[in-house]
């Protein structure tokens, strides 16, 4: 089978002085990829520095590959994407990666827990992937993974800081998505389970051992290859194994019916079974088809309103 390569190819991965990060940044490495090796060195809790970086850094040359350090923090992300051109003159696949975690039951949280969860993952992927569009634009290449969390897609108890910022970062991929989209810019999101310190109290310890971070890599390394064509989707991964997720939408039903009359509590309450029936449910691929339904819906509300004045048992039929 042909070797996908990154020849010629700059990459920067944040958080890769350990867990994810570093296994992501050993394999791009490994496949001619220059690599910054970007990580402020911090605990899992966001606290102190540390250049942890280096040891992956020595590792990627060891083998052969080219690789630099960089210890900013991702919320000044310009300076690790200035990292990028000043040492190989390029940026070409950004993989948002830095963690934290300050988990706290919600009552609990303070306000310095939601902020720095915020600021590392969202803020911290934002500042990040906008300091290197401008570059993907002009050369008409990108590749950006964003890393959300099943904490974010699903919720898990204790982290409600961190869902909200890992759900925030599929927003943000969504957009970025469309809006890169005629620049050849492809931003798409991992959701990883693996170990590393973020997981090493939380995951059963036979699990632990299994979940590597080798299994989820390739999976990344494909996501930003040049042959990647997928745009937008959401990738969850872990024990060898990888899904596509994506939000649906019901078929809904008219809440009242007929245009005239009252949308009240009552009626929903009695739709509201066919409101959450999700036989039929379907992905909406665009805005656009929101309002196309929608005109569609009021269409086919009116039509049938008007059919009912003439024949009053045709609505209880639809
Ligand atoms: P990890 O703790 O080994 O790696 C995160 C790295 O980010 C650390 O090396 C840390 O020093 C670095 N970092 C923290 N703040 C930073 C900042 N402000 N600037 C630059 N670097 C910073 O954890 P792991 O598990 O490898 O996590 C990687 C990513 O995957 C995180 O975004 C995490 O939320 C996400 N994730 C991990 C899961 C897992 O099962 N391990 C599950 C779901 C998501």
């Amino acid at each position: 089978m042909e070797q996908l390569r990154f020849d010629g190819r700059v990459a920067v991965v944040t958080g890769a002085g350990g867990g994810l990060g570093k296994a992501y940044a050993l394999l791009l490495g490994s496949r001619g990829a220059k690599v910054v090796v970007n990580d402020l060195g911090s605990a899992r809790d966001g606290i102190g520095k540390s250049n942890f970086a280096d040891e992956v850094v020595k590792e990627i040359k060891a083998k052969g590959g080219e690789a630099v350090a960089d210890y900013n923090s991702v919320v000044e992300g310009e300076k690790i994407i200035k990292t990028a051109l000043d040492n190989y003159g390029r940026i070409d696949i950004l993989i948002n990666n830095a963690g934290i975690l300050r988990d706290r039951s919600f009552q609990k949280m303070s306000e310095q827990d939601w902020d720095l969860v915020h600021a590392v993952h969202l803020k911290g992927a934002y500042k990040t992937t906008q300091a290197a569009w401008d570059a993907f634009k002009k050369q008409k290449f990108g590749r950006v993974v964003m890393t959300s969390s099943n904490a974010g897609l699903i919720g898990n108890f204790g982290q409600a800081n961190y869902s909200a910022a890992k759900m925030g970062l599929v927003g943000l991929a969504s957009t970025l998505a469309i809006e890169g989209a005629k620049y050849n810019i492809k931003v798409n999101t991992i959701v990883p389970t693996a170990a590393s310190r973020l997981t090493e109290d939380i995951l059963p310890p036979d699990m632990f051992q299994a979940m590597k971070p080798e299994l989820i890599a390739p999976v990344v390394a494909y996501m930003v290859h040049e042959s990647f064509e997928d745009n937008g989707v959401i990738i969850d991964s872990t024990l060898g194994f990888a899904h596509k997720a994506h939000l649906v939408r019901s078929q809904g039903v008219p809440l009242r019916n007929k245009p005239a009359d009252p949308v009240t509590i009552e009626s929903v309450r009695e739709k509201w079974a066919e409101v959450v029936n999700m036989n039929g449910a379907r992905r909406i691929d665009k805005i656009t088809e929101v309002t196309m339904d929608l005109v569609q819906s009021l269409q086919d509300f009116e039509d049938r309103s008007k059919m009912d004045s003439v024949n009053p048992s045709y609505w209880s039929t639809y």
